[in-house]
């Protein structure tokens, strides 16, 4: 095993004098002051899904170069629909590994009941524009991203809030929050799930 100073993230934050580990991941647009930001993906002009890549450590989200057990906190805003399935279940694993116990794992994305709820609300329902054309608020999240050919902007899977609260339960998790008062995107729509590693 590495020795803690010759992990990437351990090292950041020794040079930072952060007394806390949080970690800001798939950061894209939204750097945290005092959270140590990281996305994998430089901005390119055709992205509609973001307004820029502001990170501090580049980095695969998948492997986290950092010593187990050492996390305080770790944050996903709109990032985990981006994987498949099962390929989230396996990081949520990672993280789990990753963070103190007590340590939170902070997640905010759309909930699949809520989008469906919002387009059934047809013509009614709020819409944004995108490359291809005024699209509800609902719709765009289902396979989102389906115009930039970023693979990393395509949503792969949505989860509702229930499916994905029992499956951190599985893992180990406690959840400590779990309603649909998002911060940072779309309240309603989305959910904000926060959960303690036991
Ligand atoms: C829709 S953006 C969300 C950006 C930001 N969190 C926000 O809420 O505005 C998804 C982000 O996940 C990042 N991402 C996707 N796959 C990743 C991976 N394997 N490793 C690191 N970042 C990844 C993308 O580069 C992008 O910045």
């Amino acid at each position: 095993m590495k020795k803690i100073s010759e992990n990437i993230i351990n090292k950041y934050a020794a040079d930072h004098n952060l007394s806390l580990i949080q970690l800001n991941l798939g950061c894209g647009g939204r750097p945290i002051k005092q959270w140590i930001n990281i996305d994998n993906y430089d901005y390119e002009k055709n992205d509609s899904s973001r307004s820029g890549s502001h990170y501090d450590i580049k980095m695969d989200i998948r492997n986290l170069d950092c010593q187990d057990g050492t996390v305080d906190k770790i944050l996903l805003v709109h990032v985990i629909e981006h994987f498949v399935r099962w390929e989230t279940i396996n990081l949520v694993r990672h993280y789990r590994q990753k963070l103190k116990i007590g340590g939170q794992l902070i997640v905010e994305m759309p909930d699949l009941h809520e989008c469906i709820k919002i387009y059934l609300q047809g013509r009614n329902a709020p819409h944004m524009k995108t490359p291809i054309g005024n699209i509800s608020i609902g719709r765009t999240q289902f396979y989102g991203n389906q115009w930039d050919e970023l693979d990393y902007e395509t949503h792969r899977y949505v989860w509702d809030i229930n499916e994905f609260t029992t499956m951190l339960q599985t893992e180990g998790f406690k959840i400590i929050k779990a309603n649909h008062d998002a911060v940072f995107h779309i309240k309603g729509r989305d959910m904000f799930v926060v959960a303690e590693k036991i």
